[in-house]
């Protein structure tokens, strides 16, 4: 019997501006617009093995060696759905003999033998997912599994398409994963139809065009966090006035301003924005009903220690060299250059030496999405 199986690894995006808030929340489509950085591949990722068999009896999940449920018109089961919908639309459908133009190179010889097969997308799919870090902790596991996710069913599919039209489905999983389709710098763009169809990913920069940029993770905690993204969202949306204000005459200013500051590679506009915008996605979780915390006494020290690390920067003529921002959790991701980056780390480790949990991630990814192989 023949048997199909793929393997894709997608990696963590940690965004600059950030999304909160949905208007559609089945569709997942935001607010606001946002803008991210992909990370390295090496050190935050998920990686996805997706087998399709004629003898699977239905879809099946494994979450790091753990089986879950695939809820019903659920998240996971619309991503699917969407990709063997997808399948039959861009292969399955066309005529058998339609040379297809299929971007994934690397696996050219079996690709024309899965383009072949004309009823892969009526087989049940077993799908099991590896984090190599904590799930759930505020570092974006969502975003790089559902990114992982649909580089994996399009891998197994050979689908000729782009990851723009990749990010269109993972953002059904969980909005941020659409960004971890491309690597560098990431734009969601929020769009305004209300079918979705242009509210998804577009890479500002390759990876290459700033390497000089790193991103620090401090680990202050890896507990599961308390308020998840997705009720947290939902419940600024329904209470906040400051929300309207950030949506309306704040986001779209920054996204002008940061993709200008990363296009000519102006390190101290690209601090600000990102700090500024960090700092106003908390003030929004603070002025939820009721309202929420997701930074504590460390991240908040940590805060300090860059202002201060800035003010001296500044003082001397060199601008801001290091850039701050919190998720929802309160791990610190610290932006910096290159040449910063043993300055700071022995910084952070002489305040707090207390904290083994702290990683230093070296450069960003390139390809995401698309570093995985098929076989048969
Ligand atoms: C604070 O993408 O996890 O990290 O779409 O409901 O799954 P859902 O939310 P999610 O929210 C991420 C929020 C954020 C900001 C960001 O990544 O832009």
């Amino acid at each position: 019997m023949a048997q199909f199986q793929a393997t894709a690894s997608a990696p963590v995006n940690i965004a600059c501006i950030k999304y909160w808030g949905k208007r559609d929340t089945k569709l997942i489509l935001p607010t606001n617009s946002s803008l991210s950085v992909t990370l390295d591949q090496d050190h935050l990722r998920s990686t996805t093995t997706s087998r399709a068999d004629p003898s699977f009896e239905k879809d099946r999940l494994w979450l790091n060696g753990k089986e879950e449920d695939i809820k019903d018109g659920g998240r996971m089961a619309t991503c699917i759905a969407e990709m063997k919908r997808l399948r039959k639309q861009e292969v399955e459908d066309k005529q058998p003999n339609e040379p297809q133009v299929v971007s994934l190179f690397f696996v050219t010889y079996l690709t024309l033998k899965l383009t072949s097969c004309p009823k892969l997308s009526s087989y049940h799919v077993h799908i099991a997912s590896y984090n190599n870090f904590p799930t759930a902790a505020g570092l974006a596991s969502s975003a790089s599994g559902f990114a992982a996710l649909v580089s994996s069913l399009a891998q197994l599919y050979a689908l000729p398409v782009s990851p723009s039209t990749l990010s269109l489905i993972a953002r059904q999983g969980s909005g941020s994963a659409c960004r971890s389709l491309y690597g560098g710098f990431v734009a969601w763009e929020q769009g305004t139809r209300p079918d979705g169809q242009d509210s998804l990913a577009v890479q500002i920069a390759p990876q290459s065009h700033w390497p000089d940029m790193h991103a620090l993770i401090c680990v202050v905690s890896d507990d599961k966090k308390g308020t998840s993204s997705t009720s947290g969202m939902q419940r600024t949306v329904e209470t906040s006035a400051l929300l309207q204000h950030r949506i309306a005459h704040v986001v779209p200013q920054r996204m002008a301003a940061i993709s200008a500051a990363i296009k000519s590679r102006d390190f101290d506009a690209f601090a600000k924005v990102t700090m500024a915008d960090s700092n106003q996605f908390h003030a929004v979780a603070l002025d939820t009903e009721p309202p929420i915390f997701y930074m504590n006494d460390v991240s908040r020290a940590i805060i300090a220690l860059i202002v201060e690390y800035n003010r001296v920067s500044m003082e001397k003529g060199l601008g801001r060299r290091a850039a701050y921002t919190y998720d929802a959790g309160p791990n610190a991701v610290i932006y910096t250059l290159k040449e910063n980056v043993k300055e700071i780390v022995e910084l952070v480790v002489k305040y707090f030496p207390q904290r083994d949990g702290f990683k230093d991630v070296f450069g960003l990814f390139g390809e995401a999405g698309v570093q995985g192989k098929v076989v048969e």
